[in-house]
């Protein structure tokens, strides 16, 4: 099982879905509508919106959104400590403007690119936190030690067989010596991130 089946499983998480058309009007039950000034494609319209979120006021209201705040490491540990958080997936070309000023927290996007939904965004979101809510993970210090924590990508990692068909694993992990290890890990994680992402080292 996966670290959100057992979060679920062990009591620290809770998920539900909504369906949105469960607050709309009509045989047809519409949540998108044409937008005003004419355009391709259609947009969300604020009535079943506003139902649905209108009285979850005591949760921080999140909307995924390509135009939202790029999701990173502070922002899971920070929803992580979050009580409550709703999070309303946007389809088509988007939200009805008045939907955000009136009954969203804030916007967060999982990257620059567009989905056709914010459905997997809003996995993303919740695989990230799941993992961070004490007691969901056995070891902490897998959290502690990864990636992001010190704006560095994690070093290569190997485990047995030491030679497979002759693809050997580096020599000094099989030494023994921890402080030459440590060394070695160390500075391959600057190196992969001097040539991988050397973004993060500004
Ligand atoms: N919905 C569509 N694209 C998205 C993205 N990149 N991040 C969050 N929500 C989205």
């Amino acid at each position: 099982m996966g670290v959100v089946g057992r979060a679920i499983e062990a009591g620290h998480l809770d998920v539900r879905t909504v369906d949105l058309r469960d607050f709309s009007k009509g045989a047809h039950r519409q949540i998108d509508d044409a937008p005003f000034g004419g355009g391709a494609g259609m947009v969300m319209m604020i009535e079943p919106l506003a139902k649905a979120l209108g009285p979850l006021s005591d949760s921080i209201r999140v909307l995924m959104t390509p135009a939202g705040r790029p999701l990173d490491q502070d922002m899971l540990d920070r929803f992580a400590t979050i009580d409550h958080l709703t999070l309303v997936c946007g389809r088509y070309e988007g939200v009805d403007e008045r939907v955000v000023e009136h009954f969203i927290e804030e916007e967060v996007s999982v990257g620059d690119f567009v989905l056709p939904g914010g459905e997997a965004a809003a996995l993303t979101l919740i695989e990230g936190i799941a993992r961070l809510i004490p007691g969901v993970l056995g070891n902490a210090q897998s959290i502690e030690g990864e990636s992001f924590r010190e704006s560095l990508l994690e070093e290569p990692h190997y485990t047995r067989p030491a030679d497979y068909q002759g693809w050997k694993v580096p020599d000094i992990l099989l030494s023994g010596d921890h402080g030459r290890i440590e060394e070695w890990r160390a500075a391959q994680r600057l190196e992969r991130t001097r040539q991988r992402r050397p973004d993060l080292l500004d």
